[in-house]
């Protein structure tokens, strides 16, 4: 195969980090590089280079061979570089088509222009195996599974000859991942390279061919055949130790139960979910597995008032909640943290101290003043124990990494003294090092007496964390029993019936 893309000693500061610290990539025609590290270990930095967003302090690109600078996003598109950005960069108010044509609309004259963007993005998307997306949607009323296949459209309207993914799985379900990974098998074939990042190791496996992993900004290994490297090679690598990927012991809940705090009964949202049930105990966490798209948000969502719900009731301490008003969930110690972090709630500007206790400022008012000394202790405190880089509470989060945004917004309601805390993919997009000490978190808070519910793509997320879960398909709970007594194949098997992957 023959070398596309080559990177040596890329360098790029930002003001007091370097971000990338001497970085060596070479990318071939044809082939899925798998790009790993840490949440802060520069993979969006790097690529964001690539695509001619970020000019290298120092360092040299060539393209087949050639000095290519990539001063511009426009250069590199040019080239050929597509990109997925890891916070989708579409226009909400745009249309699907305008979306996927922007900045190189169709080339033909006249009124026949907009029926010929339609007619191709309707190619487009059904070639990704979407037809469910209408042309003429406004992209900001879609989910952001839907966001990015539409993003993937836009760089497949143009001839691209290196395809950048940054953690496209974030936001994807299985079945969803599986068709993905259709499509770059198919781009592949045709020639096409591929960058892709993640943080789950096992997708990795599935389609990488080749690996390099960044450690703080810099190249610690490159070229990894993924046939040929273990799995514990790979986390050595980017941790610089080897982690032990456990899940918090559970107590013994099954004898030593608290009082039921949360009750849903027969909750329903018309057109979404109907007659779901749920009790969850102080001190439990309850997981909710099931395809996006099957309703798991929108019911902890209705829960917590932020939907109204059209059928069924919602009692918190024997309180009964009113519906769709999420002043009184708040009000009986309801905590949601949603699962677009990003467009739902972080302050981008502000410090990461503020962010996190934002909701929680009663705890910080002593006569009528904020003690802040106090606010930034408990803040340090809880990123210290998130591994939140780099350190210091007072920097503002827009700088921050992806995965260490999502941490910021998990201290939050943690910080928060919530009964029940509704966590929706609460490890999304963050390190294989950072995730024990999450799952530890969730634990300890559920020790203290919190009704937990969580919900996760991730299959063995939930059976590792949870004591109990239920399965949503298409709107309906179609399983629940203790997380022990179920396995991963079987949870699979549920939440797929009737759906055959593509
Ligand atoms: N615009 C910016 N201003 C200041 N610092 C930044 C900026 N963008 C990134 N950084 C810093 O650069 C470093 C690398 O960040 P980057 O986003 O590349 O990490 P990443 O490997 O993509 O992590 P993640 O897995 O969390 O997405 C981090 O320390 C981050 O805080
Ligand atoms: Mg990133």
């Amino acid at each position: 195969m023959s070398v596309l893309l080559q990177m040596t000693g890329i360098v790029k500061e930002f003001p007091g980090v370097r971000a990338l610290d001497g970085v060596d990539l070479d990318v071939r025609a044809g082939e899925v590089h798998c790009l790993l590290g840490q949440n802060g270990a520069g993979k969006s930095t790097l690529i964001k280079v690539l695509s001619g967003f970020h000019q290298p302090d120092a360092g040299t690109i060539t393209w087949e061979g050639e000095p290519a600078p990539l001063s511009t996003p426009a250069k590199a598109i040019e080239r050929g570089v597509g990109t997925i950005y890891q916070e989708l960069d579409l226009v909400p108010h745009l249309d699907v088509a305008e979306n996927i044509f922007l900045g190189h609309e169709v080339s033909v004259g006249g009124f026949t222009q907009r029926g010929r963007a339609h007619q191709q993005a309707r190619e487009l998307l059904d070639r990704l195996g979407h037809p469910e997306i209408s042309p003429t949607r406004v992209v900001g009323d879609l989910s952001p599974a839907k966001q990015q296949i539409v993003s993937m459209a836009r760089a497949l309207s143009r001839d691209t000859r290196l395809l950048i993914l940054d953690e496209p799985s974030a936001v994807l379900d299985q079945g969803e991942v599986e068709n993905l990974f259709r499509v770059i098998h198919d781009l592949t074939r045709d020639g096409v390279a591929v960058i892709y990042i993640s943080h789950r190791l096992e997708e990795i496996r599935q389609i990488g061919d080749r690996i390099t992993v960044l450690k703080d900004g810099r190249t610690v290994a490159t070229g990894l055949a993924v046939q040929e490297t273990p799995t514990a090679e790979l986390i050595r690598l980017m941790t610089g130790r080897s982690i032990e990927y456990v899940f918090p012991p559970r107590p013994d809940t099954a004898l030593d139960r608290g009082a039921a705090v949360l009750e849903v009964r027969d909750l329903a949202l018309a057109g979404v979910f109907t007659g779901v049930d749920l009790t969850v105990h102080a001190g439990e966490i309850v997981g909710f597995a099931g395809l996006v798209g099957a309703g798991r948000s929108e019911i902890i969502e209705t829960v917590y008032g932020a939907r109204r719900a059209t059928g069924g009731t919602v009692t918190v301490d024997g309180k009964r909640l009113r519906r769709g008003s999420v002043a009184a969930a708040v009000r009986a110690g309801v905590g949601l943290a949603p699962e677009e972090r990003k467009s739902q709630g972080l302050l981008l500007d502000q410090a990461v101290y503020a962010n996190i206790t934002v909701s929680s400022m009663s705890r910080f008012a002593r006569l009528g003043f904020l003690d802040r000394g106090e606010e930034r202790r408990q803040s340090q405190e809880l990123t210290s124990s998130l591994d939140v880089r780099p350190d210091g509470v007072t920097r503002a989060v827009r700088t921050l990494s992806g995965g260490n945004q999502q941490k910021v917004v998990l201290a939050r309601w943690l910080m928060r003294d919530c009964r029940v805390l509704l966590l929706d993919e609460p490890t999304r997009g963050v390190d294989v090092g950072a995730r024990s000490e999450i799952y530890q978190l969730i634990r300890s808070l559920a020790d203290r007496g919190v009704a937990v519910v969580v919900v996760s793509s991730e299959i063995e997320e939930v059976l590792g964390l949870a004591d109990r879960v239920l399965v949503v398909r298409e709107g309906v709970v179609v399983h629940e029993s203790a997380a022990t007594a179920i396995d991963e194949a079987e949870v699979l098997d549920l939440v797929m019936e009737g759906k055959v992957p593509a």
